[in-house]
């Protein structure tokens, strides 16, 4: 495995093009399966996660062709309906492959997803709400078999705006002659670009990006093509790599309303933003200012920034209150930065951050995907060589990211580690 090697201390500067969404694409690839035709997506990011996905969709029969960016595949010859278990395991959020399965041969057989680094990530949202439209489950210890004869209307409320439960919803229930009302529904960017590929296929669904969701079930979806959104926690996290290291960065290719609340709370911590029509220019503030962060459902702030923009805060004057309100177990990070000379506490949901002038360069290891960006953007700030091990995680959702660190000035190399 690769460790990254981080001469840290440098200013970032320059601009970087942010790559396609990692959290759209994951669903919209799943949604591949219902058409049973031609599917070309465009932007889709060259990450370890897409890259799992694609894998279950050629072992359940579709044919792949990928050039980088541009995904085409064809479903047609699509027969297995059961997810093999050793990727369900690598790919925790492959679950929603089960809904697409479902509006498509009524049946799926999968094994539990299991939890991850970040907390339990049970599917029970998922589960007690595919029963409510008429789905069969039969659950063992290891496996659980869907089956349904036909979706049926319903109005149902979510517990809560679970992402992945709205998605496996909207997925089960894209095909028939039903009405399905999901209240309480996630309201992510990512959800409305689910939504946008479907429609774009001939489905019938009203009110993504809402916390009320129709979908009118249809007789087929046609063949399409689709340009997946940008990655807004990427381009959060390369603000963020401006502002520890005191440097000037513009994200191009973004939204910059998906990541509102990022950029309200980078202008309270004292950095300069303006925002353009596809672009964020950030420069940082001579001196960093504690803030707080609550981390919501959107369009609160997105708990996937959160260990990056703690990092961020560890250096910024005074004492920072972050919560921590989507998953139980998300500061793991925070232990392998206290060995960089990070001052922090952990009080239930709470992280308390006493700001310190600066970070010293350490060999750290990443404990989950975004913890690993987080301890980047640390080394980035420290100045000296710091180590980051167990690149794994990182690779699963950043697309080309020492490359493009490169390009802005880092010095960052990646190096076979033990
Ligand atoms: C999606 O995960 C994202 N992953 C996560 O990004 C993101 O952090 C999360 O949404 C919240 O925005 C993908 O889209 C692939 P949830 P998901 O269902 O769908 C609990 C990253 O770093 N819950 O909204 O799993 C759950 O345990 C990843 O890119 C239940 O209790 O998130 C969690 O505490 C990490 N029962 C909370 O809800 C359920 O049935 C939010 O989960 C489902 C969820």
């Amino acid at each position: 495995m690769y460790d990254y090697i981080i001469n840290g201390g440098k200013k970032l500067h320059g601009e970087v093009t942010i790559s396609g969404s990692k959290n759209a694409s994951l669903p919209i690839l799943a949604a591949t399966i219902i058409s049973g035709k031609t599917t070309k997506l465009y932007n889709v990011p060259n990450i370890e996660d897409v890259k799992i996905t694609l894998k279950i969709l050629e072992t359940l029969g579709c044919k792949i062709k990928r050039d980088k960016n541009k995904v085409l595949i064809n479903s047609k010859y699509m027969t297995k309906t059961r997810i093999p278990d050793e990727l369900m395991r690598k790919l925790r959020s492959s679950v929603i492959i089960a809904g697409a399965i479902i509006a498509r041969f009524k049946s799926v057989e999968f094994s539990y997803p299991g939890g991850c680094d970040i907390g339990a990530r049970p599917i029970d949202l998922h589960l007690e709400n595919f029963k409510k439209i008429g789905v069969n489950i039969n659950e063992n210890s290891s496996y659980i078999e869907c089956k349904c004869d036909k979706i049926l209307t319903k109005n149902i409320q979510l517990d809560f705006p679970s992402v992945g439960a709205t998605e496996n919803l909207m997925l089960a229930s894209v095909l028939g002659n039903h009405e399905i009302t999901i209240n309480n529904s996630a309201m992510e960017p990512e959800i409305v670009d689910l939504a946008n590929f479907l429609n774009r296929a001939g489905a019938k669904i009203y009110g993504a990006g809402t916390n009320i969701i129709k979908i009118k079930g249809v007789e087929r979806l046609k063949e399409v093509s689709y340009k997946i959104m940008p990655d807004r926690i990427e381009a959060g996290t390369f603000l963020i790599a401006g502002a520890i290291t005191g440097g000037t960065i513009k994200v191009n290719d973004v939204v910059p309303e998906h990541i509102a609340p990022v950029v309200a709370k980078l202008r309270e911590c004292g950095c300069e933003i303006i925002t353009d029509k596809k672009s964020i220019y950030l420069s940082a503030g001579k001196k960093l200012k504690a803030v707080d962060i609550k981390t919501m459902p959107y369009p609160g702030f997105p708990t996937d920034l959160q260990p990056i923009f703690s990092t961020l805060l560890t250096i910024s004057k005074g004492t920072s209150i972050i919560t921590e309100n989507i998953f139980e177990n998300r500061f793991k990070f925070i232990q392998e930065i206290k060995r960089m000379g990070a001052k922090a506490t952990i009080e239930g949901k709470t992280l308390v951050i006493k700001g310190v002038k600066k970070l010293h360069p350490a060999n750290v290891e990443s404990t989950d995907l975004r913890g690993g960006a987080a301890l980047v953007i640390a080394g980035l700030s420290a100045k000296g060589k710091t180590r980051v091990k167990k690149l794994q995680y990182l690779l699963r959702g950043y697309e080309d990211f020492d490359k493009k660190l490169r390009l802005l000035g880092a010095d960052i190399i990646r190096e076979e580690g033990d």
